[in-house]
């Protein structure tokens, strides 16, 4: 996972093919939006003219993204009001398809060097705070980076002067201003509390690709984490390590810890029929297509949200 030589040179040839792509409006974007799974319909609330997409996979050094429903490419369009040049990266690198860590961050690398100010990170994430349900928005406060402190860190190897220190602080790393300005847009826009609640909350970082155990799930609990997911940290690292402000947000596509009493390892299981134990079972695992429908139908509020909050920087 050494970062290879010359990131920053590889960041720099990427910017110089991306501006070469675009129209002077679009080539210093403010702000970076990454939109996770099921979450790239920003795109098409960004101002139809000028728009320009760029597929990753047509931007020298940039890696391939390999899972479904991450289509991998920059969307670069005026969004709001204000018309604010912006930067979607619609699709990621995940750690868990094989990439280093050098190419997952490599995005955000070359979001920095186009002069990027702010970032703001989405991600669909499992529940673990029982507080939390299917369709409620994280504002993530923090992190629990595990890949990366036993070893898998974006940061590891020479230090890439260009871009920071060697030892950046993360203590600060969750914006507070961006945070306080989302609780804002948030009570502004008037969501149904029924319906949607937003929180604040600890994201925890694990490589994947399975869904954790309901033990992992307990664990990471104990360990003070509300959300578990297989993104965003990395990113987050990178970009504070170069002084992005950072924004993120967490859509709990499903609650990863089950309530008590519905645990597989509660001793009434033993006798069910394969009916009722399949049904039993079934309630607390975590499944793509699940991830996939939370996703598409709190998309919208999120990208309601988020465009609230851009225009109101900006
Ligand atoms: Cl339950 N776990 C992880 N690691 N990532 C997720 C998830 C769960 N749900 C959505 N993404």
């Amino acid at each position: 996972t050494l970062a290879s030589p010359g990131v920053y040179q590889r960041a720099t040839e990427s910017t110089l093919h991306i501006r070469s792509k675009l129209p002077e409006v679009l080539q210093n974007p403010k702000v970076a939006i990454v939109c996770g799974s099921g979450l790239g319909g920003l795109a098409e609330t960004i101002e139809p003219e000028p728009k320009i997409e760029l597929a990753y996979g047509d931007i020298p050094h940039f890696p391939q993204s390999t899972v479904q429903g991450h289509a991998g490419k920059f969307v670069f369009g005026l969004l709001g009001p204000q018309k604010t040049p912006v930067a979607l990266l619609v699709g990621r690198a995940h750690f868990y398809e094989g990439h280093t860590m050098d190419l997952v961050t490599f995005a955000t690398r070359v979001c920095k060097v186009l002069g990027v100010e702010t970032i703001i990170v989405t991600n669909a994430a499992g529940g673990l705070n029982p507080d939390f349900a299917v369709g409620d928005i994280v504002c993530l406060n923090d992190h629990l980076n595990l890949a990366g402190l036993v070893g898998m860190h974006p940061l590891r190897g020479p230090n890439v002067e260009e871009f920071g220190v060697r030892f950046p602080p993360l203590s600060d790393a969750y914006d507070l201003d961006l945070r306080s300005r989302t609780h804002k847009a948030w009570k502004a826009l008037g969501f149904d509390r029924q319906k949607r609640r937003i929180h604040e909350g600890v994201y925890a970082f694990v490589a994947g690709p399975t869904y954790e155990t309901r033990a992992e799930c307990r664990m990471l609990r104990t360990l003070g984490a509300d959300v578990v997911g297989m993104s965003t940290v990395p990113e987050i690292v990178v970009a504070r390590h170069s002084g992005i402000r950072v924004l993120a947000f967490s859509l709990v596509t499903n609650c990863a810890v089950l309530k008590a009493g519905s645990r597989g390892d509660d001793p009434a299981i033993l006798g069910m029929s394969k009916a009722e134990l399949d049904a039993h079972l079934s309630k607390g695992r975590a499944n793509h297509e699940e991830v996939l429908e939370a996703g598409r139908e709190a998309a919208k509020d999120m990208q309601a949200l988020v465009k609230h909050i851009v225009s109101d920087l900006y």
